[in-house]
């Protein structure tokens, strides 16, 4: 009997994968319409003080018991091009004192992170480390003020001490700490989630609460702040409405968080290595809800802002598992598989067509924490399947968005069904095209027919990011399980390029 089971049902999967294969899937790209840039910010990071992410992540004890920056994660970030970094947090943002981070290390003062497993760190990663490892990222720092429990003074403080030219009280001390030059750090959050950690308030107070702060940024002749209010979780689009309507002549951003998060978010999440495809296929339809999120927000913001002028910023987004199994608690250490490198992929896509407001994104968070790029253990250091999809998509840094259509055969699971493929074709200043693809259907491969309209190009190459096993992910033993390789399945023939996507894959072409 369960022989007899097994068999119908390996004839359905390969009835449904010739079926998917064999439906007519055709993606169009108006190679000669594009009008809006990609902004390179939307593949910002966020690195907060949470677990291993920044002490025993970033940051090292050498011998001399000092803390330093890892020449390795700087060597990896730098080779994705990292546009920009968003520091201290996150809910620490809220809680975190600058100038306990100021002077010499020795003399700082120590600080519970009361939101992050309580454990009590001695301040040694302040703002000058922060501006250092800015500095040899070569990107650009995003600052968030403390509003929850700060006052207006400190961090108008913070912003006069890191960006004043002159003489001033600021200036001043930041010299005698070492440092002539200010920073011109332009990016600025006024408080973050001020609707949970942040203070858990009404969005009718933070938004007066909001303008009060934004007043004491002010304009030097070498910098102007972009001031960017605390956005909505999710789907809260009361939020939005409130901050548009009460706020937005004094805001340059709004910064909407929203994870994609499996299970019961309170008690018990979703697990991040073991699962079968019922949890496949419930994150993939997670990961689609982005999109109504973001067309929810938009129409909001288009009411109050038609010119477009505010920035919708996804400040952290990323997939969110149950911590792994005997890591200090409250540290939020989870692996990471080529199911997640997909959300990424995916999520990206839905952000570059949105580019017309979606001008910065953050993924949170760089090393150890969450969705990492990079996972760290002692001196060992690997590289995510999530920081391989954003090497593929360095190619659509500030390029130029093109219009596509994607008509192709949805993924089905029990009954239900998504779109399985989205897509990203853009144009860089060279004239070449780069298209990347994505397929969330663990089982069935994708012919797909691309015809590039208005388009002048004669070779194709590619690269995939793909595994076998729908749980592939690196370890410190085996550390390229899901590692990019050659990709053969793309034919141009004119202006139509014929792509085999595999299953469970994303795919990079590149068109000249
Ligand atoms: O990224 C982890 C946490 O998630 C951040 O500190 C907070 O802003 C969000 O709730």
């Amino acid at each position: 009997m369960v022989a007899r089971t097994l068999s119908v049902l390996t004839l359905l999967v390969i009835l449904c994968a010739s079926m998917a294969v064999g439906q007519s899937n055709r993606i169009t790209v108006q190679a000669d319409a594009g009008t809006e840039t990609i902004n390179r910010h939307i593949y910002g990071h966020f690195a907060e003080h949470l677990g291993r992410g920044i002490y025993d992540g970033i940051w090292y004890r050498n011998a001399d018991g000092e803390f330093e920056i890892r020449d390795d994660v700087v060597e990896a970030l730098r080779a994705i091009q990292i546009p920009n970094l968003r520091w201290p947090g996150g809910c620490f943002a809220d809680y975190y004192f600058w100038k306990d981070g100021i002077g010499p290390v020795e003399d700082r003062p120590t600080i519970v992170n009361t939101n992050w497993g309580g454990v009590t760190e001695d301040n040694s990663v302040g703002t000058h480390e922060f501006m250092e490892l800015v500095e040899r990222l070569g990107t650009e720092p995003i600052v968030v003020g403390n509003v929850g429990s700060g006052i207006v003074q400190d961090m108008a403080q913070w912003w006069e001490y890191v960006n004043h030219p002159g003489t001033s009280p600021m200036a001043d001390w930041r010299r005698e700490n070492g440092r002539d030059e200010p920073w011109n750090i332009r990016y600025w959050g006024v408080g973050n989630e001020s609707w949970g950690c942040g203070g858990n308030m009404r969005p009718e107070y933070y938004a007066d609460l909001y303008r009060r702060f934004a007043t004491f940024l002010p304009a030097y002749e070498n910098v102007r702040p972009f001031r960017i209010a605390a956005g909505p979780a999710g789907d809260d689009y009361n939020w939005t409405e409130v901050m548009m309507r009460e706020a937005a002549d004094m805001m340059d951003g709004l910064d909407i968080h929203h994870y994609t998060i499996l299970g019961d978010w309170v008690t018990r999440k979703g697990h991040a290595t073991e699962y079968g495809e019922a949890e496949w296929f419930e994150l993939m339809r997670r990961s689609w809800q982005v999109e109504e999120i973001i067309e929810g927000h938009r129409e909001i913001m288009d009411r109050y802002d038609p010119e477009k002028r505010i920035w919708m910023i996804m400040g952290e987004w990323g997939t969110w598992h149950e911590q792994e199994e005997g890591s200090t608690p409250g540290f939020l250490y989870q692996q990471n598989t080529i199911r997640d490198a997909l959300v990424a992929g995916h999520q990206l896509n839905v952000f570059n067509n949105h580019a017309d407001r979606i001008k910065m994104a953050n993924i949170a968070q760089t090393v150890n924490v969450l969705q990492a790029m990079i996972l760290t253990r002692g001196e060992q250091l690997i590289l995510t399947p999530t920081y391989h999809v954003f090497e593929f998509y360095n190619v659509h840094h500030d390029a130029t968005l093109l219009p596509i259509e994607v008509e192709v055969a949805p993924y089905e699971f029990q009954g239900q069904s998504i779109q399985a493929v989205n897509a990203t074709a853009s144009q860089a200043d060279d004239g070449s095209i780069n298209i990347t693809l994505v397929n969330l259907d663990p089982n069935a491969p994708r012919s797909i027919e691309t015809v590039l309209s208005g388009a002048n190009v004669r070779s194709v190459e590619g690269r995939v990011l793909t595994a076998d096993d729908m749980r592939a992910h690196n370890t410190f033993d085996n550390p390229e399980v899901v590692s990019p390789q050659v990709f053969n399945g793309a034919r141009l023939s004119g202006n139509t390029l014929n792509v085999d996507l595999p299953a469970k894959s994303v795919v990079v072409l590149t068109l000249r």
